[in-house]
């Protein structure tokens, strides 16, 4: 093979950055699981999608030509996500990756006056004891074999305060919590824990606001401080996948923002000045 052909067989073919790896996605049926799968299967990973969307999940299957698998898993019990990790294990031999990232909104409640138990109850059941289970079962078989990479999705809004509803924010707020203690105790086999927190993608999770697509891209434009770029979920991926491969192998305890710098700023001093000096009193 000459420089040439080479060089375009490269492009042709993605080098294959999680070649013989194990990776969990839950969540991984629709949004940033889905577009995250179809990433580390391109990359040589085989990738069981646990979701509780099950026609979904069995789509992005038949369209993966035997990389990607699907078990039906709702990550907010224990015993499923026991049995979720166990069988990828006796069939796949290994994990080395857990990407923990099956998550919900809440019911938008605006004031913590209107706050609902049973919304609270369902949000941190998905969010947070999911990841607690996902986490407790993935370290289960990876501590023997003293190496792994667990994920969580967070959201820009474990650090910039008032986007979002009390119970949503509070819910990604205890994953880089998680994240942080936890890379501390599997740290010593070998294992590494992140989070990655993207600024808001048009995904299924926001079927429930009544917004059209167009008019919330435009306000997340308007208000973005990278200008000229949309994050879509396949960014995620690509980031997801470094943090599962070798190439992050000393990266541990890290919540990694996709925001294109938003969380860097608060606007709202500077626009106040700005209008008040355009508008003098
Ligand atoms: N879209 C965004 O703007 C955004 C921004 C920051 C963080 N996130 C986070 O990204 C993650 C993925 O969200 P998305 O935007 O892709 O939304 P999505 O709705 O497209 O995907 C979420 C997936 O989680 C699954 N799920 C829900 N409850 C489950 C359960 N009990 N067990 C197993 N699976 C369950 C859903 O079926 C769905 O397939 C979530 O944790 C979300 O909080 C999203």
């Amino acid at each position: 093979m000459n420089m040439e052909e080479v060089s375009s067989s490269l492009q042709t073919f993605p080098a294959k950055r999680l070649e013989g790896k194990v990776a969990i996605i839950t969540g991984g049926a629709s949004g940033i699981g889905r577009a995250t799968a179809k990433i580390f299967a391109r990359y040589g990973a085989k990738v069981v999608v646990a979701d509780v969307q099950d026609h979904l999940g069995h789509s992005l299957v038949e369209s993966s030509n035997q990389t990607i698998w699907f078990i039906h898993c709702d990550v907010t019990k224990d015993d499923e996500v026991k049995n979720l990790v166990d069988t990828v294990v006796s069939e796949h031999g290994k994990l080395d990756i857990m990407f923990s990232n099956a998550g919900i909104l809440d019911n938008f409640s605006p004031s913590i006056l209107t706050v609902d138990a049973e919304d609270l109850k369902n949000v941190f059941g998905v969010n947070v004891f999911g990841a607690f289970f996902c986490a407790k079962h993935a370290a289960r078989v990876m501590i023997p074999a003293r190496r792994g990479s667990i994920i969580f999705t967070s959201s820009s809004v474990s650090e910039v305060a008032g986007v979002s509803p009390h119970i949503y924010t509070s819910t990604k707020h205890a994953l880089v919590g998680l994240t942080k203690n936890l890379c501390v105790e599997l740290g010593q086999y070998g294992i590494r824990v992140n989070c990655v927190s993207p600024h808001a993608i048009q995904t299924p999770i926001y079927e429930a606001i009544p917004l059209d697509d167009e008019t919330t891209n435009r306000l997340v434009a308007e208000t973005s401080v990278l200008k000229g770029v949309t994050l879509e979920t396949d960014d995620v991926g690509e980031i997801v996948v470094f943090l599962g491969s070798d190439e992050s192998k000393y990266v541990s305890g890290v919540n990694l923002l996709i925001d294109g710098g938003y969380s860097t700023t608060n606007p709202s001093l500077g626009v106040a000045l700005a209008n008040a000096l355009t508008n003098p009193s």
